[in-house]
Order: C-alpha cells, then sequence, then structure tokens
C-alpha cells in the first residue's frame, strides 16, 4: 500500500528520493527551511542540475502525490515515515557534524503521535543510527517507531537512472513492522528485480563507507599506476581495460584523471578513518589513499609547470571545473586545488564550463585583479593562452575545434588529465601533447 512520506531536507539526495518515491507512488512532502527553494520546487523548477529530475518533478506534482513545504511538524505528524535527508558536512578532523540531524530528530520527538519508521538517507557514521534509536526514546518516551538504515548510492549526474535503477537496496532494519512498510515503499523496484540487502544499522551503514571508500581506492590506485605508465612508456588505458577483462576486477572506475572529488568520496574516506581512529582499528589503506589524491591534484599543477617551463606570467586556459561531467557541483573539484595552485605559482587563468562557473567562483573566492577570467565558450577561453589544461571531461571537449583553438592561442601546450582529446590529431596540428598515462 502506498505510504504517506516526508523526506527532511531537498538537497541532492532529498530531492531525487522525493521525486522518485512518489513516482512509485507513495505521497510524499519535501521539507526544507528554505522558502525560496520550496517555492521554486512547487512551481516546478528544480533547484539542481540533474538529466530527467524536471520532468519526474513536474509529473509527480500534478499528480499532487508530490509537495514541498517548510511547515516540518506538519510534514512530520502525517508521515508514516520519515526520510532524514539533512546535510552531514566534514568537521575540521574528518568526523561528520550531525547538527542538523539532531535538529529534525527533536522535531520528530516533538511530533510523532503513532508508529513511525525514521529511515537515514544521509550517509552518517556508523553507530549514529543507533544514536538516533536512543536519542528519541530519550525525547519521545513510550512512543512507537523503529529506525531504519537506507544509504544512497545515487551519483551526481545519473541520479535519477540510479535510483530508478539501483544495484541493490541496502536496508539496515531491525523491526518486522518498519520492514512491511518499507516494502511498500520500494514495491515499484520488485518489477525490475532489484536485489534487497536487509541487515542491521551497524552494517547497513558500513556497506555505504566501504563501498565509496573501495570506489575512491580504486580510482587512486589506477591514478598511480598511470603516473608509472608515464615514467615507464606504457599505456594506461591498455593496462586499465585489460585489467577490467579480469571479471574479479571489472573496467568500472579505472578512468585516471586529476584526482576524486565531489561532496562523497573526500568526506567519506576521510569520516570511515576518522572512524577506525576511534575505535582503534588501522585504517592505513584509506589514509593513503587520502594523502595520495590529494598529491595527485598538486601533480597536475607542477607537471603544467614543467610542461611550460614555468607557468609563472603565463595565460592557462582552463576547460571543466565541475569535479565530473554532467554536474555543476564543484565541491572538492580538483579545478578547485589547481587553479588555487597556478594562481599562487602567477599564472593568469582563463576559465570555462558548460554547468558549474558561478558554483566556482563562488567556491574559490574573490581573487585580486584579473587574475582569473571566466568565458562563455572554451574558444573564447583560448585566446591568447600559453597552455590548455583538460580537468573535467565533459562531451565538448571530447570535440573541441582544435584547429580555431590553435589559431588563437598563443602557446602551443596542452595538457589532458581526462585523455578526452585524440592525441595523434593534436599533435598533427603542432601541439605539444601530454595526456595522463601515456607517454
Ligand atoms: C559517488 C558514488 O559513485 C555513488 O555511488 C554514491 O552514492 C555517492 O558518491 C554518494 O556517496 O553520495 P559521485 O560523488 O556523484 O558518486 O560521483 P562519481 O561518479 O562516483 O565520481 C566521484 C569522483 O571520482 C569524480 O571526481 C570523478 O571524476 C572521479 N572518478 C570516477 C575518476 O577519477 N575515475 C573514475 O574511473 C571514476
Amino acid at each position: 500500500m502506498a505510504k504517506k512520506i516526508a523526506v527532511i531536507g531537498t538537497g541532492y539526495v532529498g530531492l531525487v528520493t522525493s521525486v522518485g518515491l512518489s513516482d512509485f507512488g507513495n505521497y510524499v512532502v519535501g521539507v526544507d527551511i528554505n522558502a525560496k527553494i520550496v517555492d521554486k520546487l512547487n512551481g516546478g523548477t528544480p533547484t539542481i542540475f540533474e538529466h530527467g529530475l524536471e520532468e519526474y518533478l513536474q509529473r509527480n506534482l500534478k499528480t499532487k502525490r508530490l509537495s514541498f513545504t517548510t511547515d516540518i511538524d506538519s510534514a512530520l505528524k502525517s508521515a508514516e515515515i520519515v526520510f532524514l535527508a539533512v546535510g552531514t558536512p566534514p568537521k575540521d578532523d574528518g568526523s561528520a557534524d550531525l547538527t542538523q540531524i539532531q535538529t529534525v530528530v527533536q522535531s520528530i520527538a516533538k511530533n510523532i503521535n503513532a508508529f513511525q519508521v525514521i529511515v537515514t538517507k544521509s550517509t552518517v557514521p556508523v553507530g549514529t543510527n543507533r544514536w538516533i534509536e536512543k536519542q528519541l526514546t530519550a525525547a519521545a518516551p513510550g512512543k512507537d517507531f523503529a529506525v531504519v538504515s537506507n544509504p544512497e548510492f545515487l551519483r551526481e549526474g545519473k541520479a535519477v537512472q540510479d535510483f530508478f535503477h539501483p544495484d541493490r537496496i541496502v536496508l539496515g532494519c531491525e523491526s518486522d513492522l518498519a520492514r512491511e512498510y518499507m516494502e511498500d515503499v520500494y514495491r515499484a523496484l520488485n518489477l525490475i528485480h532489484v536485489p534487497v540487502v536487509w541487515c542491521n544499522l551497524e552494517t547497513a551503514e558500513l556497506i555505504k563507507y566501504a563501498s565509496n571508500a573501495f570506489l575512491a581506492t580504486k580510482i587512486t590506485y589506477i591514478n598511480q599506476m598511470a603516473n608509472l605508465a608515464e615514467a615507464v612508456g606504457a599505456d594506461i588505458h591498455v593496462v586499465a581495460r585489460s585489467m577490467g577483462m579480469d571479471g574479479r576486477i571489472s573496467p568500472k572506475f579505472l578512468h585516471p584523471g586529476p584526482g576524486y572529488g565531489g561532496s562523497c568520496f573526500p568526506k567519506d574516506t576521510k569520516a570511515i578513518a576518522a572512524t577506525g581512529d576511534e575505535f582503534g582499528v588501522d585504517m592505513s589503506v584509506i589514509k593513503e589513499v587520502v594523502r595520495a589524491n590529494e598529491k595527485q591534484k598538486a601533480r597536475v599543477a607542477d607537471r603544467l609547470a614543467f610542461l611550460t617551463g614555468t607557468v609563472k606570467g603565463k595565460t592557462i586556459c582552463v576547460l571543466g571545473l565541475a569535479f565530473k561531467a554532467e554536474t555543476d557541483d564543484v565541491r572538492e573539484s580538483p579545478a578547485l586545488t589547481i587553479v588555487e595552485r597556478l594562481l599562487e605559482l602567477g599564472a593568469v587563468i582563463h576559465a570555462h564550463d558548460p554547468e558549474a562557473m558561478a558554483n566556482f567562483r563562488f567556491y574559490l573566492g574573490e581573487q585580486p585583479g584579473d587574475q582569473i577570467r571566466y568565458f562563455d565558450t572554451s574558444l573564447e577561453a583560448a585566446v591568447g593562452a600559453d597552455a590548455l589544461l583538460i580537468v573535467t571531461e565533459w562531451n565538448e571537449y571530447r570535440n573541441l575545434d582544435l584547429e580555431s583553438i590553435r589559431e588563437r592561442m598563443r602557446g602551443d601546450v596542452i595538457y589532458d588529465t581526462r585523455n578526452v582529446l585524440d592525441a595523434d590529431k593534436a599533435r598533427d596540428l603542432g601541439f605539444t601533447y601530454a595526456g595522463i598515462g601515456r607517454s
């Protein structure tokens, strides 16, 4: 039977979850403290850039199964299930800041009247769901509820597709009644035989961290192999493809690049390392991944300095500012570290990104003088540049008009940290081309 659901937080996870769960036939109210966001969403305009989201949002608003509000109390009062999708940003020591979760738990305690299932979607440190359970028991004594951990595995840029076609649903659930509720919520996925993993709270929490930390490790591993391939004269793409032919390894997440970024891997690797420290368990592999990833980002600026002789006083055209393609998100984007370092070294930056320029400008902050300029097209950004640096693998960069770029640039260096260009073609046009993991 369709369930009445409140989703608290309409950020990335919250919005996709609200839209997706209503599309499954549930009645969903998305809650946010920001009235502007709520108005925009009720008007059918998504507040994040995500393929397919607008269509699903409008479709479900029309059916009246989906709405958004700032009134958390009324949303909580009428919900059978509450999804927590608020932020858990990292603190200075790498551990997760749970202030927003704590505030919502207090509101739940105040409003709970009948049996309610509280489902955590946000990525929270192992032990948090047990802690929520204790907080609620203390704040709402005698009330009937169950806490469920339901980590999300959405990728930015592919979040809608991931929501409707997940590899698995993980449910840390220790109550029979809550299990029935959750089976109803996700019933639509039975049609496509999505496996469901039922486990205890701690196991569900750890599955999420173990998965993200493993993927971050896989990327870091191939990045180091790419650096070695460059040094010894091997081709990392042939290496990665052949490694991936081994079913035990799989070809996914073996693309070398300027280092992983985004709102998840950097935060989650540090958080799981902090959990290891808390419990006195050695997490040296993950700690080394964090360190090596920082080094990978720094290496890009250093290698560009090597390729150009020096970047001091040179104009560098930076193509791609988002942490990956198909998103306007620049959180922990390698481009931030790389551009900061190039500015420090005295370079002038001509920047372009199809979607992420406004966010990048905001996160980088004001820069003195004219040291960084933003351009609407890659061709304009290339004018007068001594070197061209590709940081994000946007499709439009795969088909750059290299002849026109060559005419507009002052210098001839291309450093392609995603290997999106045809190296032979670039060299034929007279560029000094360097990719990643290829000599
Ligand atoms: C990641 C996970 O892939 C999702 O499953 C998870 O739900 C999400 O974190 C989360 O915890 O919320 P996301 O951060 O959106 O998703 O992006 P990814 O596509 O995983 O890429 C992360 C970073 O790794 C990007 O900077 C990307 O450029 C880099 N990457 C990825 C590589 O450098 N090489 C690869 O082969 C793959």
